[in-house]
């Protein structure tokens, strides 16, 4: 064995545990996460959902006791960074969540063999890795914001509030770095996630755009209301200065440094909205910094900030209830739709695969409503407690009876753009996503507002 041979654990094991506080190339960044999978197989994946416009792949690093598949019972739940190539803070926090997660189950630490134990952590650190390599260190400015076609990745998602030719207009085009977005969002039913933003110290939570009737003061309120706000409150209270340095960033004070996104500054074509409305997945945009691109030497200092939230809002997909729909032979069964009274959300949840279905919700009592064709409605009343605490959701698995008549027609409650988005993802790409689109959903203001954040 040649003496370098000898060296190469020690050269690995020294870099597992020295992330250092500076900003790593797109290269970089791939070599960390290759070396974690590779060191930590039996808690790492690293996988890749698509490239780029100019071919760089998306990595996505998986943490968790199953990391290579989906275990029932286990959540599912993602960061997502840098949609915004010059919002760079991200990127680094979530290299070093990586890393102190990593170390604290090597090192068996409680908290991090909890929370790998109990949920399926997938960090995607760059979805814009071109916009990043065209980024200046500006704090303000756009240069590296867009793909390397132009656009805007967080206004280029398909939109529930984007008027009636969304339904004519299938072929609306999206952007690589989307499409890889919106497929990796069917490999997995993602419950809960988050996506990492510089340029303001909030966190923000949907809608970020409407048609009107869900308008609640000047906000755009989901049927997840309380849900949300919670989430949002959840970061904002665990870090150390959002709650009452917000307005530092030029902004006014956010009360309890959060914000429901429409009433900020409304949007079109947003990654939350369309996690919420047809991945049943809750997203919020957590805006961590004044500056878009901090200087690499307050970066020990920010990851201090964000240690604790980032934890913290991890834990909370571990809200409200889980468990499976099973038919009448007791085989679970996908897509059931199982309804909360009092929530209709524009595409009702429904159960994946493996007939799971997640569903957060805070402590209290629920009306739950199970509809699946060929068996009865099932109504089921359920008493929800806090589950963070203890690393899991209430657990609780319907059973359907069998209806008599064989012609059933038992109605699933899908409205039309739910339907509409399982035909896209074939979908080719033909005209552009243009100024003109967004006019005509929401009106110039959101074009002139399109900028900020
Ligand atoms: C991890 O989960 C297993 C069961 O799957 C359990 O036996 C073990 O105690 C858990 N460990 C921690 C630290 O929660
Ligand atoms: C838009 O508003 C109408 C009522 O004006 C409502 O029926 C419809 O569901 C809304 N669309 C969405 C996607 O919420
Ligand atoms: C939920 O229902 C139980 C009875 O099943 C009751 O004791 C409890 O107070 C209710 N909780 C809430 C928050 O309404
Ligand atoms: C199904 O059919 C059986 C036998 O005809 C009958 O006893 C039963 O009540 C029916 N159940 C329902 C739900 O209609
Ligand atoms: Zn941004």
């Amino acid at each position: 064995m040649s003496p370098l041979f000898l060296l190469l654990p020690l050269v690995i094991l020294t870099l597992a545990s020295t992330l250092s506080f500076r900003y790593h190339s797109n290269s970089e960044t791939e070599q960390y996460l290759s070396m974690i999978s590779a060191t930590n197989p039996s808690i790492a994946h690293l996988y890749s959902i698509g490239r780029s416009v100019r071919g760089q792949k998306l990595w996505v690093l998986a943490l968790g006791l199953s990391p290579h598949r989906h275990t029932v019972g286990i959540p599912e739940f993602k960061y997502v960074a840098n949609i915004h190539g010059n919002e760079v803070l991200g990127r680094e926090l979530l290299l070093q969540l990586i890393d102190n997660l990593v170390n604290g189950y090597r090192n068996n630490e409680p908290w991090s063999l909890q929370l790998l134990n109990s949920t399926r952590i997938h960090i995607l650190p760059t979805m814009n890795p071109d916009g990043f390599d065209n980024a200046d260190t500006d704090c303000v400015y756009i240069q590296g914001r867009y793909n390397y076609n132009g656009i805007d990745l967080n206004r280029n998602f398909p939109d529930a509030f984007d008027g009636p030719q969304w339904n004519q207009q299938p072929e609306k085009h999206r952007e690589p770095e989307v499409r890889a977005v919106i497929g990796w969002l069917k490999t997995e039913t993602f419950v809960l996630s988050a996506n990492l933003h510089g340029g303001a110290l909030v966190a923000s939570y949907p809608y970020d755009n409407s048609n009107g009737s869900e308008l609640v003061g000047g906000a755009s309120i989901t049927p997840d209301d309380d849900v949300f706000v919670h989430l949002a409150k959840v970061y904002s209270l665990n870090h150390p200065s959002m709650r009452d340095k917000n307005d530092e960033c030029g902004d006014t004070l956010f009360k309890d440094g959060i914000t429901n996104g429409f009433e900020w500054y409304p949007i079109t074509g947003g990654m939350q909205d369309y996690n919420y409305v047809w991945a049943q997945c809750l997203e919020i945009t957590l805006e961590l910094s004044c500056c878009k691109f901090p200087p690499a030497k307050d970066l020990p200092a920010l990851w201090a900030d964000n240690r604790k939230a980032l934890l913290a809002y991890i834990q909370q997909v571990h809200l409200g209830v889980k468990g499976q729909v099973f038919d009448g032979s007791g085989v679970p069964v996908q897509n059931a739709v199982v309804e909360v009274k009092g929530r209709r959300n524009i595409c009702p949840f429904r159960t994946d695969r493996h007939g799971e279905y997640y569903r957060l919700l805070l402590p209290g009592n629920y009306s739950f409503t199970v509809t699946y064709p060929g068996h009865e409605v099932l109504t089921e009343t359920l008493s929800v407690p806090y589950g963070p605490d203890q690393y899991s959701a209430m657990k609780h698995d319907f059973w359907l009876r069998r209806t008599n008549v064989t012609t059933d027609r038992t109605p699933v409650n899908l409205a039309p753009n739910c339907n509409y988005v399982l035909r896209l993802e074939g979908g080719g790409s033909i005209s552009r996503f243009t100024w003109t689109d967004v006019a005509m959903g929401l009106g110039l203001v959101v074009a002139l507002r399109s900028q900020i954040d």
